[in-house]
């Protein structure tokens, strides 16, 4: 089969194009000023971006996986203590659990949409556990009316992983800060991405960001007076300074993301495969565009040999992985997101990307996997 056509998975490389003489001064503001560890473009970004996450502080972090691992700690959470979490995500999710000596409790998620389904939350809660800590996966906000619920009448904290969700609404409100607090990635890929490692934690919480602003530095309250033992977490000027150039974009790159994902689905509706559904009193921030296919592998390859580049995300359910295998699980535990993993292909996505590249992946696909 000759490709009619080349379409990536991602590409950074055009938005780079646009950007290059902004991002570059911003690059050199900071070398004139030499604050390369936090500094003014770090501290500009994060009023920036708390503003833009209507939420009362940001403490910007060296990544997504530090910002968790701090929600936790603020919140309270250690060893012999136990946190809900979905499967159905990125390593890092439980990563930041193990770290503070507390026992990662899996959930399974709702088909529907591929979140942690929150009427299993509740069968999963013992005297342990201390805090929820949902995933809006691919972008799409978890139901946090239902956990907040639970978390209430339960006197649980609820920490968001937020780290593929920037700039997502849940019935109007901004995720991150609509628990205790919430974890971002600017990751390279992600919808607002630095150019090397960053992360950041929202809250309205002015404690948790007190605890938070001295753990990102050695505990330390005031230069070289240490309160407790923390660690190094800080941003990097660098990143901060082009965090601040891409966030003014960021309205306008999800705005591309929304009509690429519309046009997807319009044109994928009759196509042999089940998309995650969006609540209409949602904004999804379409971080991913992932469909469910049946011989995924396969259907992957075919669209390899069209000149078609995907990814899946992710192949393997966090309670089958080999790091978690102390846990203790099986396949079979959690069905829904077992299903997810096996089906689950991540198409071409990326604001650049063109009406008329949608449609070759969207009908390729469909001539591949057939229609309903
Ligand atoms: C759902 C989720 N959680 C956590 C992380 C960790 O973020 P980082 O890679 O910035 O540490 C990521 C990103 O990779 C993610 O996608």
């Amino acid at each position: 089969m000759k490709a009619l056509m080349k379409v990536p998975y991602f590409d950074l490389k055009t938005q780079y194009a646009v950007l290059r003489e902004e991002i570059l001064e911003a690059l050199d503001r900071v070398c004139r000023n030499a604050s390369f560890s936090l500094g003014d473009e770090v501290t500009a970004f994060e009023s920036e971006f708390a503003t833009y996450c209507e939420a009362k502080h940001c403490i910007a972090l060296n990544s997504g996986t530090s910002a968790l691992h701090l929600a936790l700690l603020a919140s309270g959470v250690g060893p012999s203590d136990e946190v809900i979490t979905s499967p159905n995500t990125f390593i890092a999710t439980a990563e930041a659990i193990v770290y503070t000596g507390a026992k990662t409790v899996f959930v399974d998620i709702d088909p529907q949409n591929s979140n942690l389904d929150p009427g299993l939350v509740e069968r999963a809660i013992t005297s342990r556990t201390r805090a929820i800590l949902p995933v809006h996966l691919y972008g799409r906000p978890a139901d946090m009316d239902a956990l907040e619920k639970i978390a209430r009448a339960h006197r649980l904290a609820v920490i968001e992983d937020a780290c593929q969700a920037h700039g997502a609404r849940f019935r109007g409100r901004r995720v991150g800060a609509l628990g205790d607090s919430g974890a971002f990635s600017f990751y390279p890929s992600k919808n607002l991405g630095a150019y090397g490692e960053a992360g950041a934690l929202v809250t309205n919480d002015d404690r948790i960001a007190e605890y938070c602003r001295a753990a990102r530095s050695h505990g330390e309250a005031r230069r070289y007076f240490h309160d407790f033992i923390g660690y190094n977490y800080r941003m990097e000027g660098f990143q901060g300074a082009v965090l601040r150039v891409k966030l003014r974009r960021l309205e306008t790159w999800s705005a591309s993301r929304k009509a690429l994902a519309q046009r997807y689905g319009q044109r994928l509706g009759a196509a042999r495969l089940d998309m995650p559904q969006d609540d209409p009193r949602d904004e999804c921030a379409y971080h991913l565009f992932v469909v469910y296919v049946d011989d995924r592998d396969s259907v992957k390859q075919q669209l390899e040999d069209r000149g078609i580049g995907t990814a899946v995300h992710y192949p393997r359910p966090l309670h089958l992985q080999n790091a978690l295998a102390n846990l203790g699980h099986h396949a079979g535990d959690f069905p829904h997101a077992e299903r997810a993993c096996d089906r689950a292909l991540a198409l071409p996505f990326f604001p650049e990307m063109t009406e008329q590249q949608v449609d070759y992946v969207s009908d390729s696909l469909t001539e591949i996997i057939g229609k309903r």
